[in-house]
C-alpha cells in the first residue's frame, strides 16, 4: 500500500490525516496516511527514515517548511517562489520533489468555493512571513489589478515586492501607507489572530462588496473578521477552505486525481466549530 504522512512539531492537532483519508475514501484510492512527530533537530533524518521504509510523499507543516525547501532535490516553480515547501513527492533513486500547495489552495478557495474571481481585483495581503510569501505567486498568476503587501515591519514587505518585481501590479509598505485605497479582497496572512490581535489597519479599506479572508481557521470570528464586518465587508471567510484545498492539491500531485472538496470542508467545519 502506498504510504504518505504529514510531518511537523507539534503534530497532534493536524487535520491532514482526516482530510486525506476522506479524499482517499471518496476517490476509491487505496493508501495509508500517517502523522509523524519529528524532533526539532531531526527533520531530515525523520524524512529519510520514512523514505527508506517506502513512503511515497509527505506534507510538511510548522516549523519545517524552510528545512523542507532546503532538503528537496527538485522544486516546482511555486515552491521556488514561496521559498518554502509543504509537499514532498518521492521519486526513484531517492529524489525529492518539493512543491508548495498553500497559495494554490488559497486561490482555489477564493475563486471556486467562494465564487470570487481574482482577476482585475485590488488585493491587500497582510503580513510578510511564510504564509504571505507562499500566496504571492499564485495570486499574481490570476492577474489582480493590484497586489498590495502591508506589514508591521515594512522592510519585510518591500523585500517581497523586490522578489516579485517583474510583476507590475505589486506594491508594499506599512498598513498606513494604504489608507485611502479601497480593496476588493483583504487577506490576513499575519499570525496576529493567534494572539487574538488585529493587524493595525486604518479604517476605510473595505469596499462594500469586499471579501475579508483570514488564513487562520478558528471556531469563532477572528479580530480581523470582526473588524472587517464592522467596516462593512460583505463576505467573511476563515482558512478552513484553504486548508482542505491545499490538501487536495497535494493529493492531486501524488495520485493524479483531484478530489471534491466541498463536503470535506463542511465536515471539517462541523468538526472544528
Ligand atoms: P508565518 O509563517 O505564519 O507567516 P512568521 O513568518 O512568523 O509566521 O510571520 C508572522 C507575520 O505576522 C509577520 O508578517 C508579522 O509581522 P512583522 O514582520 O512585523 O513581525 C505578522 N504579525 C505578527 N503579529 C502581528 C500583530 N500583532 N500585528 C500585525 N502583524 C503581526
Amino acid at each position: 500500500t502506498d504510504t504518505y504522512a504529514v510531518i511537523g512539531n507539534p503534530i497532534k492537532h493536524s487535520q491532514s490525516p482526516f482530510i486525506q483519508h476522506e479524499f482517499a475514501r471518496q476517490t476509491g484510492q487505496i493508501m495509508r496516511y500517517e502523522a509523524i512527530l519529528a524532533a526539532l533537530d531531526s527533520f531530515a533524518q525523520t524524512v529519510k527514515t520514512f523514505q527508506q521504509r517506502g513512503g511515497k510523499g509527505m506534507n510538511i507543516t510548522v516549523p519545517f517548511k524552510l528545512e523542507a525547501y532546503a532538503l528537496a532535490t527538485q522544486l516546482t516553480d511555486r515552491a521556488q517562489a514561496a521559498q518554502a515547501v509543504n509537499t514532498f513527492k518521492f521519486g526513484a533513486n531517492g529524489t525529492i520533489l518539493g512543491d508548495n500547495t498553500d497559495g494554490a489552495g488559497l486561490v482555489h478557495d477564493i475563486e471556486f468555493n467562494l465564487g470570487i474571481p481574482i482577476a482585475d481585483k485590488r488585493i491587500l495581503l497582510m503580513g510578510a512571513g511564510g504564509a504571505a510569501h507562499g500566496a504571492i505567486l499564485p495570486l499574481l498568476q490570476q492577474h489582480p489589478a493590484l497586489l498590495a503587501i502591508a506589514n508591521r515591519t515594512p522592510a519585510k514587505a518591500l523585500a517581497l515586492q523586490q522578489q516579485f518585481a517583474g510583476h507590475s501590479s505589486i506594491a508594499a509598505g506599512h498598513y498606513q501607507d494604504f489608507a485611502g485605497t479601497d480593496f476588493d479582497i483583504l487577506i490576513n496572512a499575519t499570525s496576529a489572530s493567534l494572539q487574538d490581535k488585529l493587524p493595525p489597519l486604518p479604517a476605510g479599506l473595505f469596499k462594500t462588496t469586499a471579501l475579508a479572508y483570514d488564513m487562520l481557521y478558528s471556531s469563532k470570528l477572528t479580530p480581523f473578521l470582526i473588524f472587517a464586518q464592522a467596516q462593512g465587508a460583505q463576505h467573511l471567510a476563515d482558512g478552513t477552505g484553504m486548508l482542505v484545498e491545499q490538501a487536495a492539491e497535494s493529493f492531486f500531485l501524488w495520485r493524479g486525481i483531484r478530489p471534491k472538496t466541498q463536503t470535506v470542508i463542511k465536515q471539517l467545519r462541523d468538526k472544528l466549530h
